[in-house]
């Protein structure tokens, strides 16, 4: 699954040495980067005109706090590529002001002049980002409560769940839809049955990555025990 998705990535950076990548973090792109990397240090991929945007940051962390999505980023692939670190982003988190948080965020994806390639992994309620079940799929970058799940789900990083984060900052679901291509990876028992509600069932807020469905061009790279359930639903 890593192999197949850092090949789709690698494509991407050599049939565009400038492209903007959006770029997720999780447990899953882990192995995705780790072969980046490596076709990098082999002289394979050149990362020095490509420029990244992140997903997502956790509200109140700082870029040097270990539990950052800016220092994962920066541990997990771009210290071992050749990018230029200001061509890279992650929203802001330790901007106390939410809506200037957005709003910059915003330009960002805007001056970077809109994403060609956009990684996402899914979370157990099916979010994307950090866009959480919703009455409403959101247009631009927001400020956000995290579901007590993912909040479960995401403690394994932090010494206790009172530690995570309540609040993050997201792309929103209409900035990832305007990427001109979507590489999602899922992998693991415990995503079956998301995968199967997020491919196999209605387009609703209620499972954000169901939005994915009206998207022209997705790929999904899955590991068999993802889509074991979607295969069953025979949809
Ligand atoms: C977090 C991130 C998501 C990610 C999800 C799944 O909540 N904000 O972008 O897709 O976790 O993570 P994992 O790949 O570790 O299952």
């Amino acid at each position: 699954m890593s192999r197949k998705a850092a090949e789709i990535l690698a494509a991407q950076v050599i049939a565009k040495p400038d492209c903007v990548l959006g770029l997720a973090t999780g447990s899953t792109p882990v192995g995705a980067y780790q072969q980046l990397i490596r076709w990098c240090r082999e002289g394979i991929l050149d990362f020095s005109h490509v420029k990244t945007v992140n997903l997502d940051e956790y509200k109140g962390l700082k870029p040097d706090n270990d539990q950052s999505y800016r220092y994962f980023m920066n541990q997990n692939l771009f210290s071992g590529i050749n990018i230029r670190l200001e061509n890279t982003h992650v929203p802001d988190g330790a901007e106390e002001d939410s809506g200037k948080a957005c709003r910059d965020y915003d330009r960002v994806i805007e001056e970077a002049g809109g994403v060609d390639l956009q990684l996402l992994g899914i979370g157990h309620d099916g979010h994307i980002g950090f866009n959480e079940p919703s009455e409403y799929f959101s247009k631009g970058t927001s400020c956000v409560t995290l579901a007590e799940r993912t909040i479960e789900a995401n403690k394994r990083f932090f010494s206790s769940a009172d530690e995570v984060p309540r609040r993050a900052y997201t792309m929103g679901i209409g900035s990832i839809m305007k990427a001109e291509k979507i590489l999602i990876v899922v992998s693991g028992e415990d995503k079956a049955e998301i995968t199967a509600k997020a491919f196999g069932g209605p387009v609703t807020p209620e499972v954000p990555a169901s939005i994915l469905q009206f998207h022209p061009d997705v790929t999904l790279v899955a590991d068999k025990a993802a889509l074991s359930k979607w295969k069953e639903s025979g949809r």
